[in-house]
């Protein structure tokens, strides 16, 4: 089975806006009536800053995320049309006697994604994703559901989070649907994804589990990188380091001065520089403050020079290339 892919889901916005932040917190209780605003504030204020696509997944704030959001919608009317709802499964928290663990089976995919549905008050997902490799998984078994998925309307596109590259590759090899999203920590940071490509002879320098050829495999098979914790939870543009490492401090520093130079803002850098690279990344950005949604969407118009983008990683990693 072939799907034709809906040229706005991969083109609808840059940026993504994440929203595990929208739920107030990782507990069973009801929102509060500031914590509802709160979570009205940062849709709008993505929205009206342009961004069109929204990443949840079943576990976000034990499924508040994905309620309030289901809320906002509905005071919304023609948004769902204009905008690409993303969200994962296969994270089963611990409940009970059921001990935290990965679920990728076809009976826990039918089920969360039917209830993601119920609480985004949609009838279906434009993306879902595998939200970690779940080492039980029977690729068969993920074939189906996936195909059942499509077949009723739940679901139009499929893709991963957390997954090697190897692993992509098996998943694909038994699925008929495209796999057309990979989710992954990448960041001025966590940057074992440029590392990876720079040891060809040489000892990486840092031990994120990177896997070779990732950027190589979904550029040649359409798949979109994603990158989660995009904004480094704001190490390099705010947040108090006064305990972090030098290096983590130098670069603080830098971006201060590129966001000067460039006349932008600190987002707009730290994002900048993940946007730079040919791999086309779509950042995933947590923040739910109105002001720094604005900022980090200041990355749209930034490009950064390959000596500030090389004068980034180097202070990052805090040394000179190999
Ligand atoms: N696939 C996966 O396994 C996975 C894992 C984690 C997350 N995600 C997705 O990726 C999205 C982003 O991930 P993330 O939230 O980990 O990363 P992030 O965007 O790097 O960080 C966002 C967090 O950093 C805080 N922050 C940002 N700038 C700050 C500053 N200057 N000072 C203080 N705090 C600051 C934000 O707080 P404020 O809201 O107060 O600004 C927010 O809590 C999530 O919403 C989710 O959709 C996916």
């Amino acid at each position: 089975m072939s799907i034709p892919l809906q040229k706005h889901v991969k083109n609808t916005s840059r940026i993504a806006f994440g929203c595990m932040g929208l739920g107030g917190s990782w507990d069973k209780n009801t929102l509060t009536k500031s914590q509802l605003r709160e979570a009205h504030d940062a849709v709008n204020t993505a929205l009206e800053s342009g961004i069109r696509f929204f990443d949840h997944a079943d576990i976000y704030c034990h499924g508040k995320s994905e309620s309030v959001f289901g809320e906002i919608l509905m005071s919304m009317p023609n948004v769902r049309e204009q905008i690409v709802i993303q969200s994962k499964c296969g994270i089963r928290l611990e409940e009970g006697s059921l001990v935290g663990q990965y679920d990728a089976s076809a009976d826990w995919i039918q089920t969360s994604v039917e209830a993601s549905l119920k609480r985004l008050k949609t009838d279906y997902l434009d993306i879902l994703l595998i939200h970690r490799p779940d080492p039980l998984m029977q690729v068969e078994e993920v074939a189906d559901v996936f195909n059942r998925l499509h077949n009723e309307g739940k679901v139009k596109h499929f893709g991963v989070s957390n997954m090697h590259v190897h692993q992509i590759k098996y998943l694909q090899y038994y699925c008929d649907v495209p796999l057309i999203v990979n989710q992954l920590e990448m960041s001025l940071f966590k940057y074992g994804w440029v590392e990876e490509t720079l040891h060809a002879g040489n000892a990486p320098l840092n031990t994120t589990h990177w896997s070779g050829g990732q950027l190589e495999h979904c550029a040649m098979n359409d798949i979109q990188i994603q990158a989660w914790g995009s904004l480094a939870q704001g190490l390099f543009s705010g947040r108090d380091i006064s305990s972090e490492s030098l290096a983590v401090q130098n670069t603080a520093a830098l971006v201060a001065e590129l966001a000067a130079e460039y006349q932008t803002t600190k987002e707009a850098i730290v994002l900048g520089w993940l946007m730079r690279h040919p791999a086309n990344v779509q950042p995933v950005i947590g923040t739910i403050q109105p002001e720094r949604i604005k900022a980090c969407t200041e990355a749209n118009s930034v490009l950064l020079s390959r000596n500030h983008w090389y004068k980034l990683l180097v202070t990052a990693r805090g040394q000179a290339l190999p």
